[in-house]
């Protein structure tokens, strides 16, 4: 089992959701939209404590080192989902940290049949959005140097890798290696 991972980051985090916010939920990727239209209309919203079956669901089919349902209960009002009637096909979770200028990506996992349809770009669309509406300068991520499917879905909404982070440890003499990935929404 791979012991490092978006829990460990989201360990040195400083938590400091806000109230939740209505999302634009017309607004999205072209892609996403044309992609989206041909099957069910898929929206994002915030998560409630009736979802997290559905959201625990993807992450144990997503996640080798799963979060557990209170993991997900503690982080409730920072989730995002995609969803269409009653059914959830991606999740993200987003987060204010560093004194209210720093917005963080946790974790994000699209459900296994339902990949490559803009549902992940979708999520980190709206999340983006909402940090920078609650005045986060920057957004940073730490992802594992592997999950190169994520690598280049962060580029592509304009992450950049700021620094290679090697962990190990001691009591399996494992190593892990993760990028660090920022992106500025100043110019500057
Ligand atoms: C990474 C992940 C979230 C992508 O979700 P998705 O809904 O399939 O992503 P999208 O359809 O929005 O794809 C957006 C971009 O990501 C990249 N991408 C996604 N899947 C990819 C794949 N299988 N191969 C190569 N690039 C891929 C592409 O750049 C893609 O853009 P394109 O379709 O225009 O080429 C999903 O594969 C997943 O849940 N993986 C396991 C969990 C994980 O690694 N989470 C991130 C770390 S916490």
């Amino acid at each position: 089992m791979r012991k490092a991972s978006c829990w460990r980051y989201r360990e040195r985090m400083w938590w400091c959701s806000g109230p939740s916010e209505n999302f634009a939920l017309t607004t999205g990727s072209e892609a996403w939209r044309t992609r989206a239209a041909t099957k069910k209309a898929m929206s994002v919203r915030h998560a409630t404590k009736d979802d997290l079956e559905q959201v625990l669901e993807i992450e144990e089919l997503t996640f080798s080192d799963p979060w557990g349902y209170y993991n997900f209960q503690a982080a409730l009002e920072d989730i995002f989902l995609v969803f269409a009637e009653q059914e959830i096909y991606g999740f993200l979770v987003a987060v204010c940290c560093h004194r209210d200028t720093r917005g963080a990506i946790v974790k994000v996992g699209v459900h296994p049949e339902h990949r490559r349809q803009g549902i992940a770009t979708r999520l980190l669309e709206t999340a983006l959005r909402t940090l920078q509406n609650k005045g986060m300068l920057d957004v940073c991520l730490i992802v594992e140097i592997t999950r190169q499917q994520a690598i280049q879905l962060y580029k592509k909404l304009g992450f950049k890798i700021t620094k290679i982070i090697n962990m190990s440890y001691e009591d399996d003499m494992s190593d892990d290696s993760f990028y660090e990935m920022k992106l500025n929404f100043s110019p500057n």
